[in-house]
């Protein structure tokens, strides 16, 4: 674990050429490779990144959810946002409710420097409106979804991003990378 006076918060998730993060029944095989090929892309299984994450958080939903389908976040500390009072499943888990500025400045900060904001599309909104998010990370998967959760619906007034890199694989999946434009330039 790292610490840092301040926490690189970067978005990330897994969207739809059509710009959804869920189908409305859940279900996730829309991101299973079709078995396309696209000759030029590379292949990485993104350990390395991995590796690099200080701490995910997520909202509650996301939390239920990733519980279902198989803990994809093993023993990365881990932040949940609720409201509710939700039974602890593992010891890497916390749970927080309130104030967002308050988790990143003083929750957050001192303890991790590379802060994955791993959804869903309720607390990805809320983390840009309040202009709490660095990076974004959207990996594009090759499915026109025509209907579900939408990743950017409520996030707030224009905000520029900055392009930092782009990385096509070999399953057709297209990494986009974004860092926020200061707004003082
Ligand atoms: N494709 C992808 O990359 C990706 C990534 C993540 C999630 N998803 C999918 O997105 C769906 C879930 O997203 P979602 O937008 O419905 O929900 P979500 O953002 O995961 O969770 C929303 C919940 O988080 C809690 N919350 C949010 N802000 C809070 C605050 N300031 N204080 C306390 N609690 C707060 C509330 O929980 P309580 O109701 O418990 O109070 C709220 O109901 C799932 O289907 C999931 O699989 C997809």
């Amino acid at each position: 674990m790292s610490s840092a006076m301040r926490s690189t918060v970067t978005l990330h998730a897994v969207s739809s050429l059509d710009g959804f993060i869920a189908k409305k029944d859940n279900s996730v095989s829309w991101m299973d490779s079709s078995g396309d090929v696209y000759e030029k892309g590379v292949t990485d299984d993104g350990a390395e990144v991995i590796h690099s994450i200080d701490c995910y958080v997520l909202g509650s939903r996301t939390y239920e959810h990733a519980l279902q389908l198989g803990w994809p976040y093993g023993d990365t500390p881990t932040v949940v946002m609720t409201n509710r009072e939700l039974p602890s499943t593992r010891e890497s888990v916390e749970f927080y409710s309130g104030d967002l500025k308050r988790l990143v400045g003083e929750i957050l900060a001192p303890r991790y420097g590379n802060v994955w904001l791993v959804g869903g599309a309720m607390l990805g909104q809320s983390f840009l409106r309040l202009g709490l998010v660095d990076e974004i990370r959207l990996m594009i998967a090759p499915v026109i979804l025509g209907d579900g959760l939408h990743l950017f619906g409520d996030s707030g007034a224009e905000q520029k991003w900055h392009l930092k890199n782009v990385v096509a694989y070999k399953n057709g999946f297209v990494e986009l990378s974004y860092r926020r434009q200061s707004t003082d330039s």
